[in-house]
């Protein structure tokens, strides 16, 4: 708790005055995973967990798996402005990166599963995502060669229940951990990790740009929702948390995404309208447009085009370039 004060305190500090050296920027490393009492891990659970994540068997014609719109090679994204789901349906929302996931307080653009092993069920039944029953599932996964095996080794039981699956999926995303960006070898000691473009921008980041408002903490997201005035999407268009909350003042807010491995994840924002990070940067310069209950702290920022390039390098600097797995499973 008074770590946090003093988080804010200094976070507020960076708000007031812009920060003219690195060292005033808070660095905090990525903590270690934990994983909950009533689903710890196992190897032979993330090893279930890592198999039924790349298996189309999930969906209702086997045809398409998590891995469909969550790929490795792009830090678990797939590149597309709305994702593909099952017959070729076109979802409303851009596939968010699951690195990291495991830390993530709710999961969804607008929080609404409370769990990774709530959220593993969702798009398995979802009919325009993988349009798969439960029960048929677990008949299929019974007859499967491999399946009983792997499950009764997870859980010293020979039942396959949706629980049980879900367990296992989240066992697996919660081993896909990121920390070794240049941004972190730069903190941890090596400091040629970085440009010094890149430095430039990390203070532009924390200071006269703003960003780290919303993009806090070892993750970079405070875990909150806003409406940052978006050009594409009128309020209308997707209402964000207010379909979780019900409250006006959610319409058209999202989950802060963090920042790891922001290269690999284009296109950019829920909708996917914005492609590159120069027009992400080029939309938070301007401050977005009017739109009722959009966030006081999306205002115009005013960057020269070399600062607008020093913020760029900073984030190329908190990606791994697809590296990330898996090298980055944290030791158990
Ligand atoms: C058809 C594409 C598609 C498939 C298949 C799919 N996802 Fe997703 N996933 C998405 C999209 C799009 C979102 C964001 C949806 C939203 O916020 O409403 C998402 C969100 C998530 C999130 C939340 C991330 C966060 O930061 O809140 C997790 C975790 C996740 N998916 C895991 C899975 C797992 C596990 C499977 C397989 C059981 C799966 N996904 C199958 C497209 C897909
Ligand atoms: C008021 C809080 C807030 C501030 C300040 C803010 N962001 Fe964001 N950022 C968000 C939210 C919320 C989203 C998701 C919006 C959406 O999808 O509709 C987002 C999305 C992004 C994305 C896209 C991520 C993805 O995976 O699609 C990037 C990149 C980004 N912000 C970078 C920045 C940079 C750089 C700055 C400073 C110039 C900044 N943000 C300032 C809240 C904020």
């Amino acid at each position: 708790m008074i770590l946090r004060i003093f988080t804010l305190i200094i976070s507020l500090n960076c708000l007031i005055a812009p920060v003219n050296n690195a060292e005033a920027i808070i660095f905090e490393p990525i903590p270690e995973i934990t994983y909950p009492d009533n689903n710890p891990w196992s190897k032979a659970k993330e090893d279930l967990g890592r198999k039924l994540f790349f298996d189309p068997i999930l969906s209702g014609d086997n045809s398409v798996s998590c891995s469909s719109c969550h790929l490795p090679e792009k830090s678990w994204t797939d590149g597309l402005p709305q994702s593909v789901g099952i017959r070729k349906q076109v979802l409303t929302r851009n596939s968010p990166s699951i690195l990291n996931a495991g830390f993530q307080k709710t999961l969804f653009l607008d929080g609404r599963a409370k769990s990774l092993e709530e959220q593993a069920l969702m798009p398995i039944q979802d009919k325009s995502e993988m349009d798969q029953s439960l029960g048929e599932l677990m008949e299929e996964l019974e007859s499967h060669p491999d399946y009983r095996a792997m499950f009764e080794s997870a859980f010293s039981s020979l039942k396959i229940t949706p629980e049980r699956l879900a367990m296992a999926i989240a066992t697996f995303e919660r081993t896909l951990v990121t920390g070794n960006t240049a941004y972190d070898l730069y903190w941890r000691g090596d400091k040629n990790a970085m440009s010094s473009a890149a430095i430039r921008g990390m203070r532009l980041f924390s200071g006269k740009a703003k960003c780290s408002i919303c993009h806090s903490g070892p993750f970079f997201t405070d875990h909150q929702f806003h409406n940052i005035g978006l050009t594409g999407s009128e309020n209308e268009g997707d209402e964000g948390r207010k379909k979780v909350t019900k409250e006006a003042f959610h319409d058209g807010s999202f989950k802060t995404p963090g920042l790891r491995g922001i290269v690999s994840t284009a296109p950019y924002m829920h909708d996917g309208s914005l492609s590159t990070l120069k027009e992400v940067i080029e939309f938070y310069d301007l401050g977005g447009v009017a739109r009722k209950g959009k966030s006081p702290f999306i205002s115009p920022i005013g960057m020269s085009g070399n600062e607008k390039n020093d913020l760029l390098e900073f984030l190329k600097a908190l990606d791994e370039n697809g590296e990330a797995y898996p090298l980055l499973t944290q030791e158990k």
